[in-house]
């Protein structure tokens, strides 16, 4: 397991204030829909660079990737993935909440490193089961608040990415460390067990497909990076499901 230290370089004066406006943006929905966004600020560079791993890290140099981003929210991590993104590549970035959808549509005109990818990147304003499965991907990298979540709605996102994940493809997403030590102390009972529940799915399916895992302290809060792998064997119909 690895640990990552903050690739960003120094910030411009306007870089600056473009990530001040985005923070501001992603605190004031934080405010109203906590349970969906899962945070109050976006993630850092240090996230975003080691989320984009798997597309930096491509099996075959040659060969473009077709990339899903789930929760984009206001494009930290889209940023990083954007920055690792070759000629022939594409991404799809999916978005639940239609402002930060909009927002991240502005970034693809007006963002130095989401306009590199423009022409090769979609916006869909949806919750990600909703994108369907006409589409596969060779890279998944998910920002979606499983600790948020129920057991049954992890379980329903991790099965359509390993539904839409080519064989051999890639799933990166992130927790925060010390959540459930932190909850332990202040959350009501329910929600405690709720959050327990999802967690130990989201571990099933680490144990089962993990290749890589890192932490990154450059992060309000430090997170885990977790990097699972689709067996080339596996299709959906075949999934060994968790006892
Ligand atoms: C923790 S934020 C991450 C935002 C951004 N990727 C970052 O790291 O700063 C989670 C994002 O996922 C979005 N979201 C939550 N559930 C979703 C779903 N089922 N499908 C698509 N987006 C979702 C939220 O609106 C929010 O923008």
């Amino acid at each position: 397991m690895s640990e990552t230290q903050s690739p960003a370089g120094p910030l411009s004066a306007l870089r600056l204030e473009e990530r001040l406006r985005d923070t501001r943006l992603f605190f004031g929905q934080a405010l109203r829909t906590f349970h969906a966004t899962g945070s109050i600020v976006p993630s850092s560079g240090a996230l975003a660079y080691e989320m984009a791993e798997y597309v930096r890290r491509r099996p075959d140099p040659e060969q473009s990737l077709s990339i899903l981003e789930a929760g984009a929210g206001t494009g930290a991590i889209s940023r990083g993935i954007a920055a690792a993104m070759r000629p022939g590549d594409t991404i799809d970035l999916v978005e639940a909440n239609p402002e930060f959808a909009a927002h991240v549509e502005e970034l693809l005109k007006t963002d130095p490193e989401m306009s590199r990818v423009a022409d090769s990147a979609a916006v869909h304003a949806c919750l990600v089961n909703d994108m369907g499965t006409d589409r596969t991907y060779d890279v998944i990298v998910s920002g979606l608040p499983f600790a948020n979540f129920t057991a049954e709605q992890v379980e329903s996102i991790l099965d359509h990415y390993f539904t839409v994940l080519r064989p051999g493809g890639t799933l990166s997403f992130y927790g925060y460390l010390y959540t459930k030590q932190v909850k332990a102390v202040i959350a009501k009972r329910e929600d405690y067990l709720r959050q327990a529940r999802s967690g130990w799915v989201v571990q099933d399916w680490i144990d089962r497909y993990r290749i890589d895992s890192a932490r990154v302290y450059a992060n309000i809060p430090p997170a885990w990076v977790h990097h699972l792998r689709k067996p080339e064997w596996e299709s959906a119909g075949e999934r060994p499901r968790a006892l």
